[in-house]
């Protein structure tokens, strides 16, 4: 048995082990880059701009939906969905408990109520069963989250949506054109919010976002909302005069045309990251202590965060150690030189700005979100880049040394109090 690194052996993730970094930036994005410095056309309001014009045709038409505007960031994609759809003050946004806060951020943003629900334990995504219990005679629109990059479970959703005439807005920050029995994220809802954070598997050099809508008039007024209140497109003079009340939400052409760069290669990442990561599943799968993310057969997950819980049971513990064994593991886990971490430490409902500062929401039962934030980690952007294979198979032979010294983890975590235990 090898030893744990904590304990003075030899770490799984060794120092000549190739690390990977996520974006991936080639001279090719550069030179994207500079051809926007050197065009001068930094905007959309400059004439002949194209890098914007075309990331939206090129993201529509991957996408499938009629229409596509680049915005500045996610949450302005949201916020300008919800808008766009007349979703504002005293109406109520039906929002899973696990995300992001930019989910919950973004109906506030609007004069919204979120409501939060709970997930399901091994999806993490909106739980369809939860909806009728969260309507109200307020509730205008579901917005439902494709966690991780697994899309949520889309048609449950839209149909109860369809039935009371409520607006879907898919949040699709993590899972950039990914498939849904046959059909592409943020063309499933009535709108697509996207995130082009340069975090995220679709990336810019920087912070943007996608919104897409296969509706004219809800593209026609996001298109407002983004610029001012403004109708803009025209080829004459600005008019400066204002239809709504619009942020300032675009994007800039280095932003667009860094992205356009890395969609040329966004299909070939995602297919090796598919395998990589497929590859490290199976192998955490084979572990009784350990629960990998798994991928319904109806659709393809995005990979964006793997996250992993932990079965005290199998550990010999009781499950009110949960926490503390997450914490132990994670410990063992990161002197193996596998940066794991947390993500979500409690369920939207409980951050702060609701739970203490008075933004108004509502909740209901979040058990599930719970415990997930509790019983488990993730790893995150590490696995992103198609290089990683080998890397991956390192953090397989960490997951495997936690397994095989589980006695030693499982005493740790016994012997630990809840709150001296480090994240
Ligand atoms: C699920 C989710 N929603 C919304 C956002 C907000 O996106 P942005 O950071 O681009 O505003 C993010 C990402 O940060 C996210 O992960």
């Amino acid at each position: 048995m090898t030893k744990l690194a904590m304990f003075g052996g030899a770490p799984a993730v060794t120092r000549g082990t190739p690390q990977s970094s996520w974006p991936v930036v080639t001279d090719q994005d550069t030179e994207a880059v500079l051809g926007v410095m050197r065009s001068g056309r930094f905007t959309a309001a400059s004439a002949g701009e194209q890098e914007i014009r075309s990331l939206e045709r090129e993201w529509a038409e991957r996408v499938g939906t009629a229409h596509c505007l680049a915005v500045a960031n996610g949450t302005a994609a949201l916020t300008i969905a919800l808008a766009a759809a007349g979703v504002g003050r005293g109406y109520e946004v039906i929002v899973p408990a696990l995300s992001f806060v930019g989910s919950a951020l973004a109906p506030l943003h609007v004069g919204a109520t979120p409501v939060f629900v709970d997930v399901h334990p091994s999806t993490f995504n909106l739980s369809p069963d939860h909806l009728a219990a969260a309507v109200s005679g307020r509730t205008a629109a579901v917005l439902p989250v494709h966690l991780h990059g697994l899309p949520a479970d889309m048609d449950e959703i839209l149909a109860f949506a369809g039935q009371r005439g409520l607006v879907v807005v898919e949040d699709v920050a993590q899972a950039p054109g990914v498939r849904y029995r046959g059909r592409i994220t943020g063309s499933l809802g009535d709108l697509g919010a996207l995130s082009l954070n340069v975090s995220k598997n679709l990336p810019t050099c920087g912070e943007g976002g996608l919104l897409t809508t296969g509706d004219p008039e809800l593209a026609d007024r996001a298109e407002l909302l983004r610029q001012f209140g403004e109708r803009l497109g025209g080829r004459g003079e600005r008019p400066y005069v204002s239809h709504a009340p619009g942020w300032n939400a675009k994007i800039n052409a280095i932003q667009a045309a860094f992205t356009r760069s890395q969609l040329t290669r966004f299909d070939e990442q995602r297919a090796v990251r598919d395998r990589n990561v497929t590859r490290l599943l199976a192998r955490v799968a084979e572990l009784p202590g350990f629960t990998a993310p798994e991928v319904p057969a109806d659709r393809e997950h995005g990979w964006h965060i793997l996250r992993f819980r932990v079965r005290p049971e199998a550990f010999g513990l009781p499950e009110s150690r949960a926490s503390v064994l997450r914490a132990v593991t994670v410990r063992v886990m990161r002197a193996e030189g596998v940066p794991v971490s947390r993500y979500q430490t409690r369920p939207l409902s409980e951050q702060p700005i609701f739970a203490d500062a008075g933004a108004p929401s509502r909740a209901l039962d979040v058990s599930v979100t719970r415990a997930v934030v509790q019983d488990s980690f993730v790893l995150q952007r590490i696995h992103l880049n198609p290089g990683a294979g080998d890397l991956l198979e390192r953090v397989a032979e960490a997951f495997s040394k936690v397994w095989e010294h589980r006695a030693v983890v499982a005493n740790m975590a016994d012997s630990h109090t809840p709150d001296r235990t480090p994240a």
